[in-house]
């Protein structure tokens, strides 16, 4: 595909690939698409779409996009290690799909609408959204989740969750509440922090928490992030985390 590479003096050079250069895909679409990426996909796939070797895969140069009901199904209901999007409508998935197929050097063309909708008939309806200041977690489950923390995060991102390590020689990590982390998290879901946390952390030993745990600690840090607690647990299951989005206090 023909990219134009724009570059301000200072500033790093920006690689725009002209929104439907190529046959048949619909420039808005792709566009909205591109966009949609950044906000949901890129923290794990990358901008580039080359991923995070060995844990998030390339979709750049990755022949299985080539199928769009695979990709369908993997936005909408997950995969073993990837979030799911229920509450992404069929158009918005469409965007994405043709985004994904087209950007970069891939050249697998357009998909419609109408082809996602078909798919996606069928699959479950993703619930109502929740926002995660509504008392999803219970104070017990913060409880034990401040414990797990204690052994398994605290030395990296400090006993106040700021990123500030006790020891001063150790690197300083990102803060897991309060402002900064809101606004780097801001309009992901639960099941994008339960499924990016479990791949990736401890940082010295991903993936050695039970997935209990995991989100254990994750009512943990929202707790100490100033929300309140509620009647129900969070539950380690991806679908029903989806529907809990993370948003500024209301
Ligand atoms: C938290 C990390 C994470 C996020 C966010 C994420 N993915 Fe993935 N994705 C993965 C992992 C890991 C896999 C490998 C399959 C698995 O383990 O579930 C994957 C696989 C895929 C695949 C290949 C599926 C296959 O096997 O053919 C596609 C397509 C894909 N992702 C698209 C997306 C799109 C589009 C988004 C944004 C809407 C997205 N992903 C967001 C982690 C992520
Ligand atoms: C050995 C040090 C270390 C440990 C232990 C550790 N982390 Fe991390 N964590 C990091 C580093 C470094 C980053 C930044 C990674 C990057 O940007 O690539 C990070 C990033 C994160 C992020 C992403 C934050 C953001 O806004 O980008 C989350 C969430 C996270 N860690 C959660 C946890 C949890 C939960 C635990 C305990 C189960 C944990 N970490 C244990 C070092 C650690």
């Amino acid at each position: 595909m023909l990219k134009l590479t724009v570059c301000v003096i200072g500033l790093a050079c920006v690689v725009a690939s002209p929104a439907g250069a190529q046959q048949g895909i619909d420039p808005v679409l792709f566009e909205q698409g591109q966009q949609l990426y950044q906000e949901n996909c890129a923290l794990c796939h990358q901008d580039s779409g080359g991923g995070d070797a060995p844990t998030f895969p390339a979709l750049g140069g990755d022949d299985r996009l080539g199928d769009p009901v695979r990709i369908v199904r993997s936005i909408h209901q997950g995969g073993r290690r990837m979030p799911p999007f229920p509450n992404l409508a069929a158009e918005e998935i469409s965007s994405l799909a043709n985004y994904i197929r087209n950007a970069w050097a891939n050249d697998f063309g357009a998909v419609s609408t109408e082809e996602v909708s078909a798919v996606m008939e069928g699959v479950e309806e993703g619930g109502p959204v929740v926002s995660v200041w509504d008392g999803v977690f219970t104070e017990a489950q913060a409880e034990r989740g401040g414990a797990v923390y204690e052994g398994a995060c605290g030395l990296c991102h400090g006993r106040r969750l700021n990123g500030a390590p006790d020891d001063p020689d150790m690197r300083s990590t990102p803060p897991l509440a309060r402002a900064r982390f809101l606004r780097v998290w801001d309009g992901r879901s639960l099941a994008t922090l339960f499924a990016y946390t479990r791949a990736t952390m401890p940082e010295d030993n991903p993936s050695s928490l039970t997935e209990q745990e995991y989100v254990d600690v994750i009512a943990h840090m929202l707790s100490v992030g100033g929300m309140s607690a509620g009647d129900d647990e969070l539950q380690p299951d991806p679908q029903s985390l989806a529907r809990l989005v993370i948003g500024p206090q209301p």
